[in-house]
């Protein structure tokens, strides 16, 4: 069903890389038609340091099953489980983030919301897909479908319809820890990208994360905006043994800032759906 267009080579890409290994291809359909994948550019972005940054996860008791932490540029669910029964899949709908500027700090303003696999308890990797948006001085805003598997690459795709607000899933499938299915579907647009990845960097399974960031560029960490709430939609996770996770139990991550305020807040609502609050 899936005709692979083009394939590409991340070395012909890519110069920051000193891996230079991984590769990937693509195919995408619009409303059931097949799209040209020529019009599509993997615009590559240096790392953006997703996995988790200090201050250093802080957890406490809640509810009864959950468990709050606090994270300098995470807001949202971490899930967990062993490296016996490592996590192979991940899956979740989340809205793009609709963003209005925050006064008193300078624009542009961002904020991302992804899906993905490892970044917390592992570190060494983390792949990931999700979108961020922009919201410039004059209040306009901008989103895009990204993906990356840390530290080895990360893509803008360029030409996958999304805009803030849109239904947006992700799947990730792995077939080895370091390889993998990429599938990011904008349900409002009928739309859905396929990528197949090889030679990433060595996944663990520990960490299933649905997570709203404030992320770090080149420059350091962006400015957050204020934006609507990001609800979370059919979490679940699954692991090699065919055991399925939703989110009790996982933590419930906030983000502080860096004079210790609350910067977004993430509240679960049940095993499937949370929802995370810029105050
Ligand atoms: C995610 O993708 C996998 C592999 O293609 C598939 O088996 C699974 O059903 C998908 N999950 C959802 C929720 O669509």
């Amino acid at each position: 069903m899936w005709s692979i267009v083009r394939s590409f080579l991340v070395t012909s890409l890519v110069t920051w890389t000193a891996a230079g290994e991984l590769s990937f291809s693509a195919t995408a359909q619009q409303r059931g038609e097949d799209v040209d994948i020529s019009d599509i550019e993997f615009v590559p972005i240096p790392p953006r340091q997703h996995h988790e940054h200090a201050p250093p996860l802080r957890v406490r008791p809640r509810a009864e099953r959950d468990s709050v932490s606090y994270s300098g540029n995470w807001c949202g669910a971490s899930q967990h489980s062993t490296l016996s029964d490592p996590i192979t899949n991940v899956f979740g709908y989340f809205t793009a983030p609709s963003l209005t500027l925050r006064s008193n700090v300078p624009a542009p303003q961002f904020a991302a919301a992804w899906v993905g696999i490892d970044g917390a308890s592992c570190k060494q990797a983390l792949l990931q897909a999700g979108v961020t948006t922009i919201v410039n001085s004059n209040g306009g805003q901008s989103a895009s479908a990204w993906w990356e598997w840390y530290p080895d690459s990360a893509y803008t795709i360029n030409g996958l319809p999304v805009k803030a607000g849109d239904w947006i899933s992700v799947n990730i499938t792995t077939s080895s820890p370091t390889s993998g299915k990429v599938v990011i579907t904008n349900a409002q647009r009928g739309y859905m990208m396929v990528l197949t990845i090889s030679n990433g960097p060595r996944l663990c399974g520990q960490d299933a994360e649905w997570i709203v960031e404030d992320f770090y560029d080149a420059k350091g960490q962006v400015a957050l905006a204020k934006f609507s709430d990001v609800w979370f939609e059919e979490t679940a996770a699954v692991t090699s043994r065919g055991r399925r996770i939703g989110i009790n139990g996982a933590a419930m991550v906030q983000l502080q800032d860096i004079d210790g305020a609350i910067a977004c807040a993430s509240s679960r609502y049940d095993d499937s759906t949370f929802v995370v609050s810029s105050p």
